[in-house]
């Protein structure tokens, strides 16, 4: 296994180029199920995940594969589909699970094995089932697989007990090639489902409303063929902003979408960081200390959970008190332990955290737990006291491209190496 090796201290000055988006492209290329006809996604990121999704549905029948060695465009050709998705692949990335609404939409059935929890959560999936059977599909439980069939999936009045992202962007799926007109209500508005959205709209689909809490598809009987453009990674960019920031730097985060950051970028101007947005993205400084905020986590537009480690790290080094209100994942603090270790001062109660600000961090040797904690202790190092080890940096290279490349150009003294070296 790898890890990083950071001296802390440093202030980053210069360019971070975003790449595109983990959570736009995961379902946009799970939608090529949907399609008889090949399709080209351009500023696709390098990533695990992505790597894992090409691997799923090269085994469904769909080659999917990045065109060069180092670009970032994927081409997807169609071929013909089989309907089972091993839990070798899909216990890697519960995301995977979104193949079962396409794949009941194409083939009238599915066998997916049931996606395991993860370090932030038990991560069920009871309100994709549940609407997919408003659809026509039935589902049984066969040792681990959900094996789901259905006759035609038809349209349906459908409302989520809550806006689930994954649940969203499932139905939208399964309900483009369903007979008639599908309403999903208490819908998701994250920007990565009207990325979604979008795309399948180019491919022909009818979907309105993507964005808001009611959605409205008219399902049709085919899609084509399309190139499409992957939107930037608004949580990279923010993950960035908070690297920049934490380290005393002043940074062009280029790229950064700002429309989709604005809770991000408020918090953070709370906090006493400036932000400016240009042509070509974000100009990020702090200006003296930072100031203790609270933020609560909720969906968007509000403060974003995949955002909530990040910010802490930059809490810990605040003046004054903070606290984080997690409301979305269960478990999503894997982090502070970690943090503790460097000598941050968090206690946790339950979904909450209280965070008083120190003076400074001390590097440590600190352990990786999943994607955005590990996020949260790169950022923790870069402003640390002497050297941090963050070990298992497979969990980071799930969701950012080249990280340590990115932070080495605007003058991060940041390694990967063997953990065993
Ligand atoms: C998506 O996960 C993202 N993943 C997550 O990003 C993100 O944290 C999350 O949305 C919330 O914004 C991808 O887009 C690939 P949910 P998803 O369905 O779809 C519970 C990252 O770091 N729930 O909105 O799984 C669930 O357990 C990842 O990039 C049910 O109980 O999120 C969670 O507690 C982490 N039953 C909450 O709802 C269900 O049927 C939100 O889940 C579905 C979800």
């Amino acid at each position: 296994m790898e890890k990083l090796v950071i001296e802390g201290g440093l202030p980053l000055n210069g360019t971070i180029a975003v790449s595109g988006s983990k959570n736009a492209a995961l379902p946009i290329l799970f939608a090529s199920i949907l399609l008889d006809a090949p399709l080209t996604f351009h500023n696709v990121p390098r990533l695990r995940d992505i790597r894992t999704t090409n691997a799923l549905l090269r085994v469904l029948g769909c080659d999917a594969e990045f065109t060069g060695e180092t670009g970032n465009s994927v081409n997807v050709v169609p071929g013909a589909l089989q309907p089972e998705a091993p839990y070798d692949l899909v216990k890697t990335m519960r995301a995977s699970v979104l193949v079962l609404g396409p794949l009941l939409a194409r083939l009238g059935q599915a066998k997916v094995a049931l996606p395991g929890g993860c370090a932030i959560g038990a991560r069920p999936v009871e309100q994709h089932t549940k609407a997919l059977e408003k659809m026509g599909a039935t589902f049984e439980l066969d040792s681990g697989y959900i094996v789901g069939h259905c006759k035609k999936l038809h349209g349906a009045d459908i409302t989520f007990d809550f806006p689930t992202v994954g649940g969203t962007e499932h139905l939208i799926m399964a309900a483009a090639l369903a007979e008639g007109e599908t309403i999903l209500r208490n819908t998701a508005k994250e920007p990565e489902i009207k990325d979604l959205a979008n795309f399948l709209n180019a491919c022909g689909a009818k979907i309105s409303g993507h964005g808001t809490d009611t959605i409205h598809i008219h399902g049709v009987a085919a899609l084509r063929g399309k190139e499409y453009s992957i939107m930037p990674d608004r949580i990279e960019a923010g993950t960035f902003l908070a690297a920049a920031a934490i380290t005393g730097g002043e940074c062009l985060i280029e790229g950064c979408p700002v429309e989709e950051l604005t809770a991000v970028m408020a918090k953070m101007g709370e906090m006493g960081i400036t932000l400016e947005p240009c042509d070509q993205g974000v100009r990020v400084r702090r200006n003296g200390t930072l100031r203790g905020v609270d933020m609560t986590t909720s969906p968007y537009p509000g403060f974003p959970t995949d955002m909530q480690a990040q910010i802490m790290t930059l809490m810990t080094l605040a003046e004054g008190s903070s606290t984080v209100e997690e409301t979305i994942f269960e478990n999503r603090f894997m982090h502070v332990p970690e943090l503790s270790r460097m000598g941050a001062d968090i206690r946790l109660a339950g979904s909450r955290a209280v965070i008083r600000g120190v003076k400074h961090l001390t590097g440590a040797p600190v352990m990786a737990s999943d994607l955005r904690a590990s996020a949260s202790l790169v950022i923790a190092g870069l402003a640390a006291q002497g050297t941090t080890h963050v070990q298992r940096i497979y969990h980071l290279d799930r969701g950012y491209e080249h990280i340590e490349e990115k932070l080495e150009k605007v003058g991060a003294r940041i390694r990967r190496m063997q953990e065993n070296a």
